[in-house]
């Protein structure tokens, strides 16, 4: 017999499925958790409200978390994924540790969300093969948590399709695997060195995630399903666990943005990951550390041309329209513009909020009609608490790279990353500043930095296309122009603002369309 399930019960169903697994599932997943609420309803042989009781009751959910993690989890994984993240790891990571004063002689990883065990096996055979040349009696522990508990089976059972091993080089997969059949059988001896157990990432349990448990934490692909309050209380915990200096590893797709100010982003290989603060860390504000695929440094390009633009009055208007609505809203916390995450975060209301605040809409209409000095003034004549405000200090800083004021700009932009390093319009106006200086190598990373932390940073991605495009590097050109063609026209209005170097959404089109047209590509 069908269960009917109305609305309602799927809501509740996905409040409690976000608390106790962290999952979130948006409006256009609602048909498939209705059909998983249908299915464990009918199992349990209940009606749906009574399953949801049952759900919310401690004894209840211990019954059903693994058949629900085993419906609704995304478990996608395979052996030396991301490539890049290994070899900073042995390349970077943990050559820096042989070095650091008072190395243990433990190396404690922890594999979270280790689905069927590619992971951590990856890094077991690294470890296995590298270790002893970079870390001569060091001792490693893995430790691998899963919810699925089908995946963990899989993960202990240590046998894996072809397809598992699409990325293992045949020399590895030689040396560590048996074929049985048509799959491969891990290496008895690797199965042994990992740690694996069930565990839900969301649960507090201070014995296991004790200050300093761990050196290293792979979390890759994991906390891009989770609700945001939810991801920020996992991660906070992660770095609890991390030493001082230790480090994290996130899928490419997700950044700490917005979620822990606990790490310091870094850059190498090719790759980002998190430095948990209290390390060793040089001090001042951190940069991202040379990647060494950078495209080599070429000559400066040329200045840009200046096209009339209309539209930036209806940006400006869009902008004060949305100021003016949040000025009405009394007790709404923050935000200019809408989406405005300027900084690589919303907003906060301080800088455009009517009382006593000071009034940006002002300053951003000088900078568009490109009288930074009057802008400028304006800015300084702000009370000091106002300009210690995020965005105050932002729209500073844009003022004085489109003054050409670049050492001061630098200055505005390293004191903004040093309160929030993963400010993705800092990184993205030092990259400008770096550019200016003749220093192409540092605006590249800058970009990238800027890019790793917001995906959808079409400026960002026209700047670095441009670059690369001067140093040769048409590949990377092509790639990034033809994205940055794709954000553009959804780009925030008040971004282009900001951004945009005086230039209209049509125009930065046309520049990205020229340009990609000039390295070979279609606009
Ligand atoms: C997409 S896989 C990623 C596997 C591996 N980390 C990788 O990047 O290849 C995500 C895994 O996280 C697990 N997961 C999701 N929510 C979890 C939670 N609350 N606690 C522990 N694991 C969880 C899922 O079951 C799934 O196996």
């Amino acid at each position: 017999m069908k269960v009917l399930v109305d609305r309602s019960d799927v809501e509740r169903f996905r409040e409690l499925v976000a608390v106790r697994l962290g999952l979130h599932f948006d409006d256009a997943k609602l048909d498939f958790l209705a059909d998983t609420l249908r299915e464990r309803t009918a199992a349990a042989g209940c009606g749906p409200a009574s399953y949801l009781d049952r759900l919310a009751a401690p004894a209840g959910w211990r019954e059903e978390s693994g058949p629900l993690a085993e419906a609704l989890t995304v478990t996608e994984t395979f052996f030396f994924r991301n490539g890049d993240h290994f070899r900073a790891l042995l390349e970077a990571v943990l050559p820096s540790r042989a070095t650091a004063p008072g190395a243990r002689r433990e190396l404690r990883i922890l594999s979270a969300g280790c689905a069927s065990g590619e992971e951590p096996y990856s890094l077991a055979i690294l470890l296995r093969e590298r270790l002893p040349a970079l870390l001569a009696g060091c001792v490693t522990k893995i430790v691998a948590v899963e919810l699925n508990p089908a995946m963990l089976r899989k993960a202990e059972a240590g046998r894996y399709s072809e397809w598992a091993l699409r990325e293992t080089p045949a020399d590895v997969q030689e040396r560590w695997f048996r074929a049985v059949g048509r799959d491969f059988q891990l290496d008895p001896s690797l199965r042994a060195t990992v740690a694996f157990e069930p565990r839900n990432l969301v649960d507090e349990d201070l014995a296991f995630w004790q200050a300093g448990a761990f050196d290293v934490v792979f979390c890759r692909n994991v906390i891009m399903y989770f609700r945001p309050d939810v991801a920020r209380a996992v991660v906070a915990r992660i770095a609890r666990a991390l030493v001082p200096g230790g480090v994290l590893f996130l899928g490419h797709a997700e950044t700490l943005r917005g979620l822990s100010e606990a790490f310091h982003l870094r850059h190498t290989h090719g790759t980002f990951y998190y430095e948990r603060r209290g390390g060793t860390e040089p001090g001042g504000a951190p940069e991202p550390q040379r990647s060494e695929r950078a495209p080599a440094p070429g000559p400066a390009p040329a200045p840009a041309p200046h096209p009339p633009d209309g539209s930036w009055v209806n940006a400006i208007q869009d902008a004060s329209d949305r100021i003016a609505r949040l000025a009405g809203t009394p007790g709404r916390a923050s935000t200019f513009p809408d989406a405005a995450r300027v900084g690589g975060g919303p907003v906060r209301a301080s800088a455009v909020a009517p009382r006593g605040c000071p009034d940006l809409g002002v300053a951003l209409e000088l900078l568009r009609a490109e009288r930074f000095s009057e802008a400028l003034d304006l800015l300084h004549a702000l009370p000091p608490e106002s300009l210690s405000d995020p965005d105050a200090q932002l729209l500073r800083a844009v003022l004085l790279t489109n003054a050409g004021a670049r050492a001061e700009a630098e200055a505005a932009c390293a004191r903004i990353l040093e309160v929030d390093e993963l400010n993705a319009g800092a990184r993205y106006l030092m990259a400008l500043c770096r550019e200016q200086a003749g220093d192409l190598r540092a605006a590249v990373e800058q970009d990238q930095a800027a890019i790793y932390l917001d995906p959808g940073f079409a400026m960002a991605r026209v700047h670095l296309g441009r670059l690369a495009r001067r140093s040769g590097d048409v590949s990377a050109a092509r790639r990034e122009l033809g994205q940055a063609l794709v954000l553009l026209p959804r780009e925030d209005a008040s971004r282009i603002l900001l951004f945009g170097g005086g230039f209209s959404r049509e125009a930065l089109v046309g520049l990205c369309g020229a340009e990609l047209a000039a390295c070979g590509g279609a606009p």
